[in-house]
């Protein structure tokens, strides 16, 4: 059987560390990840966390060049199960609500939007604008996914890592990605 496959995006939004931590949970899952970083995000790597910006990248499957359009994410040939973009700024927002690609992670997500895949976009901003959620209405309407960063706390996390899990385990459900990074709610109520 085909290996999943997904583009993994990061963009330059504070909550960097959602975006390292789904790359590690999928390699950890052996999900093989497709990485665009925008120079904001690798700059939010040095700002938010004490990784640098090639152990982040170290942590994909491949990497590709934000600035390169010759890329197989370029086109919408590219075979794979989704695309998330983990944390997503309301730069790149307006971006792809627009069809402005002009970087290669707005337009592989222009790509996924046009070829009906799973398109997830993980925004931490708040407070949230009219602009800001006019744009996100626009996506929604487009057949993407908005997934804010915003944890629930019915699994009783016991530390940021149980509140950046719970994040990520919600992206892995939209995509149908089997995982155990958090405790369903009576999960227990189900078998
Ligand atoms: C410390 C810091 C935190 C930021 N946090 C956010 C944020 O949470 N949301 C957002 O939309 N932009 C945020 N920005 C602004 C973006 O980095 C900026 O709009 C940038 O153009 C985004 O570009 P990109 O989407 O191509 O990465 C932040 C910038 C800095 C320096």
């Amino acid at each position: 059987m085909a290996k999943t496959r997904i583009i993994v995006a990061l963009s330059g939004a504070s909550g960097i560390v959602y975006g390292s931590r789904l790359l590690e949970a999928a390699r950890e899952l052996g999900v093989e990840t497709d990485l665009i970083m925008t120079d904001l995000a690798a700059r939010m790597v040095e700002i938010e966390t004490s990784l640098d910006p090639d152990q982040v990248t170290a942590l994909a499957t491949r990497v590709h060049d934000n600035f390169d359009f010759t890329s197989p994410l370029a086109s919408g040939s590219a075979r794979h199960q989704g695309m998330i973009v983990i944390p997503c700024s309301m730069k790149t927002v307006a971006g792809i609500a627009c069809g402005f690609s002009d970087n290669l992670l707005l337009r592989a997500a222009d790509c996924t939007l046009k070829e009906h895949r799973p398109l997830v976009l993980v925004p931490r901003e708040t407070p949230l604008s009219a602009i800001h959620l006019r744009n996100m209405l626009v996506l929604a309407e487009a057949g993407a996914v908005i997934l804010p960063a915003c944890p629930g706390f019915y699994h009783r996390p016991q530390n940021i890592q149980g509140l950046v899990d719970h994040v990520v385990g919600k992206v892995f459900d939209i995509l149908a990605i089997d995982h155990q990074l958090y405790n369903r709610w009576r999960e227990g109520d189900m078998s």
